[in-house]
């Protein structure tokens, strides 16, 4: 769908376009399956908090009632693997290989764990090529000023830490130790090309930690193909794990011997329950992990998981970019504007608008049901949830700013 201008007549979009295009969605059905107490609620914040799955409540009423209150401690011996098995189920959502993702605590701290990482391995690499600085260590961490905060903070953090600088933008990476960055802009959706700018962090001998917060189950990747050492994100945006749900590390398999991270808890150790007087880290990508990891979290997140690996990730994809296209071309029918790219392929699963006056469009429209997120300094945004926003939220939504935005 787009709006058209065929000669002299201006195709309008309507709502009727909207129902009619959530009547011929493949994976509609899949809203069935979250509990919804208020269909008339318009929600475009799934990308914030994910909508609950229906079983959701159904599996952690089994765990609660089987495994913890009769199971009693007898259940760690199922629970021990639990982050690993969940991590398996993910693995093929971002085109990963069992045993190269984790679940585990937040993604503030698999942040600070992958950076520390990314930087060992880089001292490494300095170290058996003379193409580093001598000293075998880079002295900059590489950043954008507009990526989300906690990536900012940490890295910040870490730098103040180790004595690097931290640079804002990757034009110059001959300097670089290791180079942060999310796929998806958490304001403009704007997709970056993984592989192409992997291979040149690489080639420049940086390591790289994407953040695919935004686009672990939005969009169709392959960490593989991308050439992706190391990854984090987190669970309960477009995963619909639930809130506070556990983030994810992604190791790949061939760093597992040798990458190093800098909390050493007792779940990342060599026969962990040996008690043993020194940490040894383990040979897999449980050596990402620190403590007592939470069952509960990970029950939930567990099937939020597998809703999305039911729909599988091209399908999901392909209506994200299908209700994106559509809030783009309602932005141009409204003249809303928006940088959120035009072409599907350079973008994610949102869509932002801006307006001077968009903090107080979303607080208004909140109270009217309409849901979306405000992010500073002025952008009202649409988040599209493919297993859970229908055409008609995406059209209700936009309406209902364009109407506010007219004053
Ligand atoms: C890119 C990105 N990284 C990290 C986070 C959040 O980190 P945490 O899960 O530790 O709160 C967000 C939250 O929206 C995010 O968008």
């Amino acid at each position: 769908m787009s709006t058209r201008k065929l000669r002299h007549t201006v195709v309008v979009i309507s709502r009727d376009d909207a129902l009619a295009l959530d009547a011929a969605d493949p994976i509609a059905h899949f809203r069935d399956r979250f509990h919804i107490p208020d269909p008339a609620v318009v929600y475009l914040d799934g990308n914030s908090l994910g909508m609950p799955p229906k079983r959701t409540l159904e599996r952690l009423t089994e765990v609660y009632q089987h495994d913890w209150a009769t199971g009693l401690i007898r259940s760690w011996e199922h629970w021990v693997d639990l982050p690993q098995r969940v991590g398996d189920q993910l693995a093929p959502l971002i085109g990963a290989s069992p045993g190269e993702v984790v679940l585990h605590d937040n993604t503030t701290l698999c942040v600070y764990q992958a950076v520390h990482a990314a930087l060992g391995l880089n001292d490494a690499n300095a170290n058996a090529n003379a193409t580093g600085t001598g000293n075998g260590s880079r002295p900059v961490i590489a950043i954008s000023a507009d990526d989300f905060p906690t990536d900012r903070y940490v890295v910040d953090g870490i730098a103040a830490a180790t004595g690097r600088t931290v640079r804002h933008g990757f034009d110059r990476l001959d300097d670089v130790a290791v180079v942060v960055r999310s796929v998806i802009d958490y304001r403009t959706a704007e997709l970056v090309d993984v592989a192409a700018e992997t291979a040149r962090a690489h080639a420049a001998g940086a390591v790289v930690v994407w953040d695919l917060s935004h686009a672990v189950g939005a969009i169709d990747i392959d960490l593989r193909a991308c050439g992706v050492q190391l990854a984090v994100g987190c669970s309960y945006k477009y995963l619909n794990g639930g809130p506070g749900a556990p983030a994810w590390s992604y190791v790949a398999s061939e760093l597992h011997a040798v990458v190093r991270q800098p909390i050493w808890g007792w779940f990342a150790t060599e026969r962990q329950f040996e008690m043993g007087a020194t940490f040894e880290p383990r040979p897999d990508i449980a050596r990402m992990l620190l403590g007592t990891p939470s069952i509960l979290a990970l029950t939930a997140a567990e099937v939020g998981i597998a809703l999305s690996a039911e729909a599988g990730m091209p399908a999901i994809h392909a209506k994200g970019t299908a209700l994106t296209t559509l809030a783009i071309d309602l932005c141009d029918q409204y003249g809303l504007a928006t940088p959120t790219p035009r072409d599907p392929a350079r973008r994610g699963n949102h869509v932002a608008v801006q307006h001077p006056n968009a903090k107080a469009i979303v607080r208004e429209l909140a109270a009217r049901d309409v849901i979306f997120d405000f992010r500073e300094p002025n952008i009202v945004r649409a988040g599209c949830s493919p297993l859970t926003t229908r055409f008609v939220d995406v059209f209700d939504g936009l309406s209902a700013v364009a109407r506010l935005a007219a004053g």
